[in-house]
């Protein structure tokens, strides 16, 4: 109650100043996917941060991506994890807090959010986790609630005039129910009181866990993808069909419409999004990085040539750490969206 109380607090300070700015689904421009930014512009300032997010729709990125886990007094902030010893400062800002936890069966060391104040993680700060990304940030931004992350949303989309949307995850969220934290209510509470929990509103819902998925759609109509990390029984006709009775979409892994070898060459690409569309689902796959570390060595150090073909194989929409280069390919290199 406290929470929801302080939720329609912050709603309550910021919403008249918002009031006048169209809330409508961005719609592809007819040719080209929905460009969404993973964690921001993760390719070039810490993921996570209202700095990478503001970036990413700076950059012309469609929807902005936030992973939310919780708090111990129940905010809802982004991480990609909970245990945030890899993205932030905190060892060093709280030494004596580390401990170790089973999180979906696996045991996991670290400093949880579960286990912190707001307050308390208002003092950490982001830090790169990728070690051949630019460190110069470390140390800087701070870790952002949903509640900045829709202020940031409406603020950019009034000062653009662009509609931008926000595609919302929710991680472990099985694990957060069982804490007595669960994530997903909060989250659509958050929602409605941004009026954004309606038919064309900008947002995504999204979850690698399928019950978390139907959460979702019996608590609200928002649009809702279920993450899939690879082929199985949720990608068989059957399955595909399945899916389609509760979420709008799929959010697969690239590699589950384009299969890469242990070399690095990309090969001949499945009926994934074929047979997803037949289906009445929508394919946003995941995660497309311009790095030689990540990018398929058969594109040849070319990021184009893999928008590009993801283009051309008709997804709906696609997770990138760089929206620039997204929106680049999509406007100068690709012949189906131009
Ligand atoms: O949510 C799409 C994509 O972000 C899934 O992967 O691990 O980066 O959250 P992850
Ligand atoms: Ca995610």
């Amino acid at each position: 109650m406290l929470r929801l109380l302080l939720i329609s607090c912050v709603v309550g300070f910021v919403l008249p100043a918002l009031a006048a700015e169209p809330a409508t689904a961005p719609q592809a421009a007819q040719k080209r996917p929905l460009v969404i930014g993973h964690r921001g512009a993760s390719g070039y300032l810490p993921e996570h941060t209202i700095e990478s997010y503001a970036l990413a729709i700076e950059q012309g990125a469609d929807y902005i991506e936030a992973d939310l886990v919780a708090t111990r007094d129940g905010y809802l902030v982004a991480r990609h994890e909970n245990n945030i010893a890899d993205t932030t400062d905190v060892a060093r800002r709280f030494p004596d807090r580390k401990t170790t936890k089973v999180i979906n069966g696996k045991s996991v060391e670290g400093w949880f959010t579960e286990d912190f104040t707001l307050d308390e993680l208002s003092t950490v700060r982001a830090v790169e986790r990728v070690p051949f990304r630019s460190q110069t940030y470390n140390g800087r931004f701070v870790i952002p609630t949903i509640a900045n992350i829709l202020v940031l949303r409406a603020t950019k989309a009034r000062e653009t005039g662009r509609t931008i949307g926000v595609y919302i995850e929710v991680k472990n969220p099985a694990y957060f129910r069982s804490i007595n934290r669960p994530l997903e209510e909060p989250l659509v509470s958050i929602l409605k009181a941004w009026a954004l929990d309606r038919p064309g509103s900008p947002i995504f819902l999204e979850s690698f866990d399928a019950d978390s998925v139907k959460r979702f759609s019996a608590l609200t109509t928002l649009p809702n993808i279920l993450l899939l990390e690879a082929a199985g029984p949720f990608t068989t006709d059957a399955g595909l069909k399945a899916v389609a009775s509760y979420a709008k979409g799929i959010g697969p892994a690239k590699t589950m419409i384009v299969p890469v070898n242990a070399a690095g060459q990309a090969g001949t690409p499945t009926d994934l999004v074929t047979r997803a569309h037949r289906a009445g689902l929508l394919v946003h796959p995941y995660t497309f990085r311009p790095e030689a570390q990540f990018l398929p060595a058969s594109y040849g150090g070319s990021a184009a040539r893999e928008y590009c073909q993801f283009a051309g194989l008709g997804v709906d929409g696609l997770f990138t750490d760089t929206p620039d280069l997204a929106l680049k390919a999509f406007g100068e290199s690709c012949p189906m969206t131009r």
